[in-house]
C-alpha cells in the first residue's frame, strides 16, 4: 500500500511555482496578483481563506483579502466584483463558499468575468471543462488528477466510481476522469444518495475518489483488493483531546480500508494540501493571461 502525501507534493508544486514566479519577475513581468473575498466568519472559511493567503506568500503572488460582515447586501457584493473584474493589477480571484443565504451564489458566480475565475466555477469555465477545451478548472478535481499524475497511477481504461455529485468536485471530477487524456480515459459511474446499488458498484472499482461529506462511509467491505482510494472528506467531528474542539475525518474508514488499497490519501495531509496548490496553479495560468490572453 502507498500512502500517497499531499502534502509534500503540494509544497513541492509551490517550489516550482515560486521559481517560475521568479524567473518572471526577474524578466520584468508582473507579479501574479490573486484576491480573495470572504463574507462573515465562519471557522472552515476563515481557515480556507487563511490557508490561501498563506499559499500566496510561498508562491511569490500578491494577495488581497477583502472581507465583508455577514450581513452585507448582495448588491454591495455584486459591486465589488465588478470593481475586481475591472481592476488590472488583479489577475484572478475568488469568493470564499458558502455565503449567506440573502446573497444569490450563483448570481455572484455568474458576475465573476470568467477570465478572472480561478476556482473555475463560472458556467463558461466549467462548459469548456466539461468539452475539453483549455479552461480554468475548479481546486479539488485538478488537485487530484496531479496526484494520480505525480503517482504514476493508471487511470486508462479502469472503472472509476465517483462518490457524490456536486458541482464543485463530483460533477467535474467524473468528467475529468471520463475526459480524453492523462489522466483520464476511464470508465466513470457516478453514485450518490439516491443510488440503488452503491456498494456493488464501488466493488467493482479500480479507483474509488469519494466526495460525499459523510464521515468513514466507505468501508473495507465496500471495495475490492488493489483498490485506489482518493478521499476528499474533511468533516469538522468533535474531538475533545484536540486543541481546536475537533479532528478533520475523511469519507473513508482508513484503518480498514488501506490495507485492502494499492493507493490511498490520508485526511488530513491528502487532497486537502492540493486543493489550495491547485487555485495557485490557476493564479499563475491568469498572471500570464495563458488561457484567455
Ligand atoms: N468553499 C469550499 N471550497 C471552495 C473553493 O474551492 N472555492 C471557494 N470559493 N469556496 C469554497
Amino acid at each position: 500500500m502507498v500512502l500517497i502525501d499531499g502534502k509534500a507534493v503540494a509544497e513541492q508544486v509551490k517550489k516550482e511555482i515560486s521559481e517560475e514566479v521568479n524567473a518572471i519577475v526577474a524578466s520584468g513581468g508582473k507579479r501574479p496578483h490573486l484576491a480573495a473575498i470572504l463574507v462573515g466568519h465562519d471557522g472552515g472559511s476563515e481557515t480556507y481563506v487563511a490557508n490561501k493567503v498563506k499559499a500566496c506568500e510561498a508562491c511569490g503572488f500578491k494577495s488581497t483579502l477583502i472581507r465583508y460582515e455577514q450581513d452585507v447586501t448582495e448588491e454591495e457584493l455584486l459591486a465589488k466584483v465588478v470593481e475586481l473584474n475591472n481592476d488590472d493589477d488583479v489577475d484572478g480571484f475568488i469568493v470564499q463558499l458558502p455565503l449567506p443565504g440573502h446573497i444569490s451564489e450563483q448570481k455572484v458566480i455568474e458576475t465573476i468575468d470568467y477570465r478572472k475565475d480561478v476556482d473555475g466555477f463560472h458556467p463558461i469555465n466549467v462548459g469548456r471543462m466539461s468539452i475539453g477545451l483549455p479552461c480554468y478548472v475548479s481546486a479539488t478535481p485538478n488537485g487530484i488528477l496531479e496526484l494520480l499524475k505525480r503517482y504514476d497511477i493508471e487511470t486508462r481504461g479502469k472503472k472509476c466510481v465517483v462518490l457524490g455529485r456536486s458541482n464543485i468536485v463530483g460533477k467535474p471530477m467524473a468528467m475529468l476522469m471520463m475526459q480524453k487524456a492523462c489522466p483520464g480515459d476511464a470508465t466513470v459511474t457516478v453514485c450518490h444518495s439516491r443510488s440503488n446499488n452503491l456498494v456493488e458498484e464501488c466493488r467493482e472499482a479500480d479507483i474509488v475518489i469519494a466526495a460525499l461529506g459523510q464521515p468513514e462511509f466507505v468501508t473495507a467491505g465496500m471495495v475490492k483488493e488493489g483498490v485506489v482510494v482518493i478521499d476528499v472528506g474533511t468533516t469538522r467531528v468533535p474531538d475533545a483531546t484536540r486543541k481546536s474542539g475537533f479532528r478533520l475525518t475523511g469519507d473513508v474508514k482508513f484503518d480498514e480500508v488501506a490495507p485492502k488499497s494499492s493507493f490511498i490519501t490520508p485526511v488530513p495531509g491528502g487532497v486537502g494540501p492540493m486543493t489550495i496548490v491547485s487555485l495557485m496553479k490557476n493564479t499563475l495560468l491568469a498572471g500570464k493571461k495563458a488561457i484567455y490572453g
